[in-house]
């Protein structure tokens, strides 16, 4: 028994903030972002567009294409750090709308890595009996983004992918899931403010404590080293190499991390999924995103090896292997 994917979907909102929207925001260029980031455009939610809305529309999307009912579902997991509101779990007011009566609901809160730690727990649940498990990775970055923080408000982008994880008694599906976190680097990444620790206050607002705060290059670093450590265990654990996989599929995070990545790797461009120019970090639904668009795009095909990798706030890192 094993879990495997039966279809995915995925969803951005319709308005583009570009680059040179950027520069009349804050003091930046495009030729610096683009030289930094390797990021041309994002999409963002419209007044009113919130993280269930995207969801809603990646899952049903995913829902077609695995040709699975919502009310053949079991779970609904949806990874998210901008969820609709603090209380109650984003995943209900989806499970709601998708009509998914017998679903069990509910949030995971593991930033950047969320897809891949939800698709981690479909897998266990898989084989523990469940049947159908829709995850779902949406976010709505530009609410908790300071758009007078050049440093943080360049990367970040809105959008949803969503993934059905069905039972399958073939030998293709999710090999191996390999989940880590690292507290003592919380301050990386942060949103201090709004929560209990720190809850809303006019204070908070007026020190901007409601939005991310990130240190960048510190950052970089370690999601280099973690990405490709993580990377090297997941082959290893599957008696795999580098040059048994067809495509890698990273977080969208930054275009030098993930080339620096590749390089440690020794994985050549062309076995390497990007899309950040035209999307931006998208956090927990970036992967998603990016193997709706391999799949669609004939670059991932039944039987290919393909490697899931992922780093953020927490810090948290985890990669998964798929034999599609
Ligand atoms: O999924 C969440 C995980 N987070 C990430 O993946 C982020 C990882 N980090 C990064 O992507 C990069 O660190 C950044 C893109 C955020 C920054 O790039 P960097 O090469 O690390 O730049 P830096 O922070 O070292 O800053 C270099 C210079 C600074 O100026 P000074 O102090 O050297 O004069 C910054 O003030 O670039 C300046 N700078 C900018 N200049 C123009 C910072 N942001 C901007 C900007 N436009 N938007």
């Amino acid at each position: 028994m094993r879990a495997c994917i039966a279809g995915m979907g995925s969803y951005v909102p319709v308005k583009v903030l570009t680059n040179t929207d950027l520069e009349g925001m804050v003091a930046t260029s495009d030729e610096w972002i683009v030289e930094r980031t390797g990021i041309r455009e994002r999409h963002v939610a419209s007044p009113g567009e919130a993280c269930s809305d995207l969801a809603v529309q990646a899952a049903e999307r995913a829902l077609a294409a695995a040709r699975v009912s919502a009310a053949e579902l079991d779970m609904i997991l949806l990874a998210t750090c901008t969820g609709d509101y603090p209380l109650p779990a984003t995943a209900c007011l989806i499970q709601h709308r998708l009509g998914a009566a017998k679903a069990a609901a509910c949030d995971v809160s593991a930033a950047c890595c969320g897809f891949v730690y939800a698709l981690s727990l479909a897998d266990a649940y898989i084989k523990t009996g469940m049947r159908h498990v829709l995850i779902i990775g949406s976010e709505v970055m530009s609410g908790i983004t300071d758009w007078t923080d050049r440093n943080t408000c360049i990367l970040f982008g809105d959008g949803a992918g969503a993934a059905v994880i069905s039972a399958s008694d073939n030998d293709r599906g999710i090999l191996s899931t390999h989940l880590r976190s690292d507290g003592s680097l919380c301050e990386l990444i942060t949103v201090p403010g709004g929560g209990s620790r720190l809850p809303l206050s006019e204070k908070v607002v007026a020190e901007r404590m409601q939005y991310i705060k990130m240190k960048g290059n510190e950052t970089f670093k370690v999601a280099v080293r973690t990405l490709e450590e993580v990377a090297r265990e997941t082959l290893a654990a599957n008696h795999l190499g580098v040059e048994d996989l067809d495509l890698y599929v990273p977080h969208q995070a930054n275009i030098r991390i993930l080339k620096a990545v590749a390089s440690r790797l020794g994985l050549p461009p062309e076995k390497v999924m990007l899309n950040l120019d035209r999307y931006g970090n998208t956090s927990a639904a970036s992967i998603p995103i990016a193997l709706d668009e391999a799949v669609r795009q004939g670059r991932i095909k039944e039987g290919s090896l393909v490697l899931l990798g992922a780093f953020g706030a927490g810090l948290t890192w985890a990669s998964a292997l798929i034999r599609w």
